[in-house]
């Protein structure tokens, strides 16, 4: 745990020591993943100010849609997570499973749910966020199709939004919710080169594919869930094991017990909108709070 993540298979640098003037064109992002139930929001607030100290990312973007129960997000939660040192939250297909949020959605423009919902519904689906060092970061969040519910097409919704942010946003990342690794390996190459980088969520186990696709965007499948360590992708594992063994419906619930976080660091040239770096972190709370 701890160790530096391997590198892509395009020749790039390590995350390491800037220049002044390569400090000048870098934004360093911190994304963790989704952050399931309280032993989640508990992992976030434990382990983010250690990972903050040995990065220094300019911006911090978490997926919450679990947040809640493992289903959802609230103010309350939300509220947390921003608590914790995230400066963005993205969601995911359970963004309407918590009605008190949905007023909440318009109201808290640090909150980016999926774009590729009908027109009308409530909250943004995408934003464009300023750092402190004043680099444009413009996030899209958008759900897949492959196993999950048939939203509108993300490959062309994609599209019109990063014609819609690009000339406003040094560097575009994508918080890509889907289900199946095929849909979201298409996803990373089909805006190759468009955005700074495409980071795959939903499906809660961290993939050790992280790459600098050819056209400079950082790609990963799935950066991982931030959550509890002894379950089945967050949930109770005995509930899971029963319902393989008797098929029959149960009530999910989220896991008890101590938390785990990934995430992944990308160094993006706000200059030319490209990925120089991506790494893979995976942090675990061990009784006295350490790694
Ligand atoms: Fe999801």
């Amino acid at each position: 745990m701890g160790r530096r993540g391997d590198w892509g298979t395009r020749s790039h640098s390590p995350i390491r020591p800037f220049t002044i003037l390569e400090r000048r064109r870098r934004v360093r992002i911190l994304f963790v993943g989704d952050i399931v139930g309280k032993p989640g929001r508990q992992a976030a607030a434990r382990l983010l100010p250690g990972l903050t100290e040995e990065f220094s990312p300019d911006f911090v973007i978490a997926n919450g849609e679990n947040a809640a129960g493992g289903m959802g997000i609230t103010k309350d939660t939300a509220s947390q997570i921003f608590g914790a040192g995230v400066d963005a939250v993205t969601l995911g297909n359970h963004v309407w499973a918590k009605k008190e949020v949905y007023p909440y959605l318009n109201e808290e423009p640090r909150l980016v749910r999926p774009a590729n919902y009908p027109a009308g519904v409530p909250g943004r689906g995408s934003a464009v966020f300023r750092t402190a060092g004043g680099d444009s970061i413009g996030v899209i969040c958008l759900c897949g199709r492959v196993f999950m519910d048939c939203l509108e097409n993300p490959f062309t919704i994609a599209d019109a939004l990063i014609e819609t942010l690009a000339p406003e946003s040094d560097v575009i990342l994508v918080d890509f919710h889907a289900e199946a690794t095929s849909e979201k390996t298409a996803f990373g190459w089909y805006v190759d080169g468009r955005v700074g980088a495409v980071i795959g969520t939903h499906t809660h186990v961290q993939t050790a594919d992280e790459r600098i696709l050819p056209g400079g965007t950082a790609y990963i499948t799935d950066v991982g869930m931030t959550g509890p360590a002894d379950s089945v992708i967050g949930v109770k594992k005995e509930i899971i094991l029963s319902r393989f063994l008797t098929l029959m419906p149960s009530k999910f619930e989220v896991a008890d017990g101590d938390g785990f976080l990934s995430a992944v660091v990308l160094d993006l040239d706000s200059s030319t909108g490209k990925a120089t770096g991506i790494e893979r972190v995976r942090r675990t709370m061990s009784p006295s709070g350490g790694e």
